[in-house]
């Protein structure tokens, strides 16, 4: 059975396959009318979320599919103590396909080790949201034609922003591609990511709090949201939200054909006035994420007719007193979940949380 909790289950062959189904069914949307036809997706949202379960509803009615669940823990039972573990062996009996949202990261990880049906990561804390991703690769390539050879850049969140590091990783894997990333020093990219991905292929990056002086250098700028509901103090929060504000004026010294895009929703990062400049393609970013999600949803089915291919599964370790230092993180609220890390150097005992990969040493 095949699950997607991370972009990179997905091999590049997979990648583009989906892409071609998403556009087979923008262009052709009757041929696909049927093909989900008595199966049921689960959308189990403990998180707000507008575009990833709304599109995520649509794509499964538009597959001639029905949808049950919730979008807010409070109407389901984890609100009297229940965990998700639990809570995905149950749905089992009642769908065919989950569509998960959770606060914590990694939570994706323990649904898929109890499900018996397919999982996909609708967003789990700040650590992944693969299918925002795949929204975003069908904008770039519908706007490029290609993934090499590009500069992207990515402004705002880059700490507690899960559709950036979920983007670095897919787009790490072409040709040519460079990031600059824009921030505050707060709110900097994970050097996880940057030691795992960036350094280890050599990719270029840099590093700045200028988006200014970046933007006339991109080819695609990825604005997001400071992550309110991340942060563990709020006077923080206060003082860096509105570190970036992209306008019509600083618009003017981009290139012509720069795309902008946001994994939305907004706040203030970008003013109303942008929507109209024809490079602002984040409305359109949210169309192509139902297209790719009803390609997703195939696949995971078996009815895309395309072979599955297996992940190379990953040697976890149990260390006794080793404890995953993150308080975001699934193991510190589910129950009974022990504590199961993966080798980065096992030599110099240095480990990550299999759930959240957070670094730790033994
Ligand atoms: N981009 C995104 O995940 O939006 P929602 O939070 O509205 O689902």
């Amino acid at each position: 059975m095949r699950n997607l909790l991370d972009i990179m289950d997905l091999s590049e062959e997979e990648l583009y396959g989906l892409i071609n189904t998403a556009l087979d069914i923008s262009k052709d949307p009757d041929k696909y009318a049927e093909l989900c036809k008595r199966k049921k997706l689960a959308t189990l949202f403990f998180e707000p979320s507008t575009r990833t379960r709304l599109s995520f509803e649509a794509a499964m009615y538009e597959l001639g599919g029905n949808v049950i669940g919730f979008s807010e823990a409070s109407s389901s039972s984890v609100s009297k103590g229940e965990s998700v573990a639990d809570t995905v062996k149950v749905i089992s009996n009642y769908a065919d396909i989950i569509a998960m949202r959770h606060p914590k990261d990694g939570a994706a990880l323990v649904a898929a080790r109890n499900a018996r049906i397919p999982v996909i990561n609708a967003g789990d804390g700040g650590h992944h949201h693969p299918t925002q991703t795949l929204a975003d690769l069908l904008t770039i390539y519908k706007e490029k034609g290609s993934f090499e050879d590009l500069t992207i850049g990515m402004c705002g969140d880059l700490k507690y922003g899960r559709t950036v590091h979920s983007l670095v990783y897919a787009m790490s894997r072409y040709k040519g591609v460079k990031f600059i990333f824009i921030s505050p020093e707060e709110l900097r990219f994970p050097r996880y990511i940057i030691d795992d991905v960036l350094d280890k292929k050599g990719i270029p990056y840099s590093e700045t709090k200028d988006l200014e002086e970046a933007i006339p250098k991109l080819d695609i700028l990825y604005m997001t949201r400071i992550q309110r509901e991340r942060f563990e103090d709020l006077d923080e929060y206060e003082r860096l939200k509105d570190s970036y504000v992209l306008t019509p004026e600083k618009m003017v010294s981009a290139k012509n054909d720069m795309a902008v895009l946001h994994p939305l929703p907004r706040v203030n990062e970008i003013s109303v006035a942008v929507d109209d400049d024809p490079r602002a393609k984040y409305f359109e970013q949210t169309l192509n994420g139902k297209y790719m999600r009803m390609a997703l949803i195939l696949k995971l089915l078996g009815l895309d007719s395309k072979k599955e291919e297996a992940k190379e599964s990953v040697k976890t370790f149990f260390i006794d007193g080793l404890k995953c230092p993150n308080n975001r993180c699934i193991s510190k609220t589910e129950q009974e979940l022990k504590q199961e890390f993966y080798a980065v150097d096992e030599s110099k005992g240095i480990y990550r949380c299999i759930y959240c990969d957070t670094e730790v040493r033994k």
